[in-house]
């Protein structure tokens, strides 16, 4: 069945409403021109800006990227830093177009740890985008799929929730993305078929696509090829496609 005709027969929406993406492959990516991986993540963030926009042209609602894991802490000094200079200097550079092209920007991880310098500029970013209702764009910034369980839980517990209350539903309203709903499509760039800690709880349901390219090289076609694939996977949630026949009926 063609995608066209399973969205009209209401067997799967076309979608992805919501994409979750690993942009693995930027030290590599510099590795192969001779350039430190600083560069691989500078080329990275031009990757993103386009598939931010790709994704709104597309009608996707949800972008949630990785940008920095709980577990990057443990790359050289000189990385991190890097890592943390850029995000800063690609907030001031994209924070406007961000705002024009109707991107709402999130930041989902553990705040604590980051300098007050970029803590402030994703309040900033957060606040000044607030109001932006085209594309929900979600950074994970020091997050991991486990921090996240946990710091619910916590959360759950500091409301007061009696443990005979806490449901899945329940203790997903506590998850740093309550506000989303779990990710369709999940994409990781860069040949590596792992989840690194992402959204562990989030993707309970999600389809995986894992591509070779390296993020600073991903763009609208390789989107497209991973957008058709979602789309030819029959989703079932843990059902069956058609109702089981009733012996004797
Ligand atoms: C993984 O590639 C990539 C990262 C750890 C960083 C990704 C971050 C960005 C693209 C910047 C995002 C910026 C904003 C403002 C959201 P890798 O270094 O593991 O590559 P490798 O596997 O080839 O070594």
């Amino acid at each position: 069945m063609t995608k066209d005709a399973k969205a009209a027969s209401g067997e799967q929406a076309a979608g992805p409403r919501h994409i979750a993406i690993v942009m693995d492959g930027n030290g590599r990516w510099a590795k192969k021109r001779f350039l430190p991986r600083f560069f691989g993540h500078k080329a990275g963030v031009d990757s993103l800006v386009k598939v931010v926009q790709a994704c709104i042209d597309r009608d996707v609602e949800y972008l949630t990227v990785f940008a920095f894991s709980s577990e990057n802490w443990k790359r050289p000094s000189d990385e991190v830093s890097g890592l943390m200079g850029l995000v800063l200097a690609a907030v001031s550079r994209y924070l406007a177009k961000m705002g024009r092209m109707g991107v709402r920007i999130r930041i989902v991880g553990d705040r604590d740890a980051v300098s007050p310098k970029l803590r402030n500029a994703w309040n900033e970013a957060e606040s000044a985008t607030a109001h932006n209702t085209k594309l929900t764009m979600s950074v994970a910034f020091n997050y991991g799929g486990r921090w996240d369980i946990v710091q619910a839980c916590k959360a759950a517990i500091n409301a007061g929730v009696p443990a005979a209350e806490l449901t899945e539903a329940r203790l997903s309203e506590f998850m740093a993305m309550s506000y989303a709903p779990d990710p369709d499509l999940f994409i990781r760039t860069g040949g590596e078929v792992r989840i690194s800690n992402f959204m562990l709880w989030q993707v309970a349901y999600t389809e995986f696509v894992f591509s070779d390219c390296l993020w600073p090289e991903f763009g609208e076609k390789q989107l497209d090829a991973a957008i058709e694939t979602f789309r030819e996977r029959d989703r079932r949630f843990g059902g069956v496609k058609e109702a089981p026949a009733v012996a004797g009926a």
